[in-house]
């Protein structure tokens, strides 16, 4: 058996963090060859419940889960981790606008980043889940000025799932059929489900498709999926969004098939003329543990209206939690 990885998921009492840290453990993220240590870090009042979570996983006896910490000590959830995998976040709560969230959250990552930045494993992985995640993984980042920019990361990869799963169901056909789809930018309503680039069994979705459906129903549809979700089950959307987490680390470290790319929330660097300094939803491929931004796409007049809208949102994000950016 190979060396265990650590990996740290914070919020590991909560919803997403139940659903996610047994597939983990099972191996579903680093494949069934690779033991693994978990590192749980919650706040203290979440401690007995997180005390239940590790007794469940204990009780499950997994052959690849060699050690389980659990912590409400950053230092010590953080201390040599290979994968950061920040979902805990405070909910919105009544009467708080999004610019109150943004900063609430915005401290928690700022003191995550410095935390990763000091005790993490030197080339760990970070994905930021907790919303709002794109901005928040700028913040966790800009406060790690050990680590490069290319070891954070924030998830769209469930807003592409769902891209997939919506592209098969209206033109019945199977979702391992279609391949290059892509989600742009900030993981919010402003987002930009592409299906241009898409074919199913080899042929182009919109041979299949018409565009007035895609923007008439499939754009408004996920990007509006998280609410329609809520409204559902009276609770933000979990197993889908720890399904998308394994999704994610999973194709970082493993790569992704030859033919097809993903959808990562990636630091920008100016591909697609999108401005440096946010952390943008892009195609992007892997090899070897690192991500590739997919280059050369045709980007007509109607997806660059739409790159614009995303980009001015993750702009705006950022104007409103500038003053916690480069506090390393
Ligand atoms: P939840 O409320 O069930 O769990 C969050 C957990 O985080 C709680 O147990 C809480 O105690 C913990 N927590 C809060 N602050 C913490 C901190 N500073 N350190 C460690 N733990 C902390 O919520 P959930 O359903 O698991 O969702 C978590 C986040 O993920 C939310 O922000 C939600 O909006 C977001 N989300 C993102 C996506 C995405 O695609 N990016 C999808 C679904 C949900
Ligand atoms: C989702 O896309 O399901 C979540 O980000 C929604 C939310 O606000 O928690």
């Amino acid at each position: 058996m190979k060396n265990p990885v650590k990996v740290t998921i914070t919020g590991a009492a909560g919803h997403i963090g139940y659903a996610l840290a047994f597939r983990i453990a099972s191996g579903a993220m680093f494949g069934v060859n690779q033991p693994v240590i978990l590192r749980l870090l919650e706040i203290p009042q979440a401690l007995p419940s997180l005390l239940g979570v590790g007794m469940e996983l204990e009780d499950c006896a997994l052959p690849l889960l060699y050690d389980i910490v659990l912590s409400d000590d950053p230092a010590i959830g953080f201390r040599e981790t290979d994968f950061a995998i920040l979902i805990g976040a405070k909910p919105r709560s009544k009467g708080m606008e999004r610019n109150d969230l943004l900063l609430e959250n915005a401290k928690i990552f700022a003191a995550q980043g410095k935390s990763i930045n000091q005790h993490a494993s030197a080339d760990v992985r970070v994905l930021v889940v907790g919303n709002p995640a794109n901005t928040n993984a700028l913040i966790a980042m800009s406060n790690a000025p050990d680590l490069q920019p290319q070891q954070f990361s924030a998830m769209s990869r469930l807003d592409h799932n769902r891209t997939l799963g919506q592209l098969a169901n209206k033109t019945n056909s199977k979702v391992a059929d279609i391949r290059r789809a892509i989600i742009w930018g900030n993981h919010s309503v402003t987002q930009y489900p592409d299906i241009s680039q898409c074919t199913i069994n080899g042929q182009p979705a919109f041979e299949l498709v018409s565009r007035d459906w895609a923007i008439d129903h499939m754009i408004p549809r996920i990007q509006r999926r998280g609410a329609e979700i809520i409204e559902a089950r009276g609770l933000s959307s979990a197993a889908s969004a720890a399904d998308a987490v394994v999704n994610h680390v999973h194709d970082w470290v493993l790569g992704t098939p030859t033919d097809d790319w993903i959808s990562m929330s990636v630091p920008s660097d100016g591909s697609y003329g999108i401005s440096e300094g946010i952390v943008f939803s892009l195609p992007v491929t892997c090899r070897e543990g690192r991500y590739e931004i997919v280059q050369g796409l045709e980007i007509d007049a109607f997806s660059r209206t739409r790159l614009n809208i995303t980009e001015q949102e993750l702009l705006s994000e950022r104007a409103v939690i500038r003053d916690l950016l480069n506090q390393g």
